[in-house]
């Protein structure tokens, strides 16, 4: 359902998110991946949208139905991923990076089905673009929220993530911790702010967890001014 329109809090705003994971090719039948499902992506998506946001969704693949009324643009290796959102920047109020880019791709993709050899035991790597980071670099007047699955020193790694990447907050979960790793309905999440608030929430379903960003979001976006 939709609320009245009185109170879709991002009613005229256009919201980038990104979701899922991404997909690197070493060959036609393998590939450099993740666990991310993309469901808090596009529960993000979802509330956005229901609030009234022109919303654009860049996905990796993922076993997900595309939401209706938003924009999905589907992409597989991190390279795609970030041409796509550069596309949309420009025209984006709030970008939220919830997809679990890749870090690393092959340094050659193979066009045909590699195979194995004797005492061969290394695959050449190389850093994919950190979209993110890239966006704090060029970022206007967007607001920018990056997310951070962490397995330990989740509170030291996220003020690191935000500083670095120039991001307005982060919003970081431990994937050890039962009710908050991949693939599951529900999340356990940490939000921090740069003027150093810390938001701790308890568990939650998913779309609980994406209403109260987008509220976040919200009060964010008034700060701002916007
Ligand atoms: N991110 C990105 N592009 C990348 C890697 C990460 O945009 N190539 C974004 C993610 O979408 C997320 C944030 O950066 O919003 C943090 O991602 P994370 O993997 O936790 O951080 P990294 O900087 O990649 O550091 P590390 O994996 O070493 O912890
Ligand atoms: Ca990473």
């Amino acid at each position: 359902y939709f609320s009245k329109s009185s109170t879709r809090l991002l009613k005229g705003k256009t919201v980038l998110i990104t979701a899922g994971p991404t997909r690197e090719k070493i060959d036609p039948v393998r590939f450099i991946s993740n666990h991310s499902s993309g469901k808090m992506g596009y529960a993000i998506a979802e509330e956005a949208k229901r609030q009234g946001a022109h919303v654009v969704l860049v996905s990796g693949p993922v076993q997900l139905a595309s939401p209706h009324g938003i924009e999905v643009i589907k992409v597989e290796s991190a390279e795609e991923m970030y041409k796509a959102v550069l596309e949309h920047f420009d025209h984006a109020d709030v970008v939220i990076k919830t997809a679990a880019v890749a870090d690393y791709r092959p340094k050659t993709t193979y066009a045909h089905k590699v195979k194995k050899q004797e005492g061969d035991t290394m695959l050449e790597l190389e850093r994919t673009k950190d979209i993110l980071f890239e966006l704090g670099q060029r970022k206007t007047n967007q607001l920018l929220i990056g997310f951070a699955a962490e397995t330990n020193n989740v509170a030291d790694y996220a003020r690191k993530k935000l500083e670095k990447k120039n991001a307005d907050m982060i919003v970081a979960n431990n994937v050890k911790t039962e009710g908050a790793g991949f693939g599951t309905d529900t999340n356990i999440v940490t939000l921090y702010k740069r003027d150093g608030t810390v938001l701790e929430w308890p568990i939650m379903s998913k779309s609980a967890v994406a209403e109260k960003i987008i509220e976040e979001v919200t009060s964010l976006l008034k700060e701002m001014g916007r």
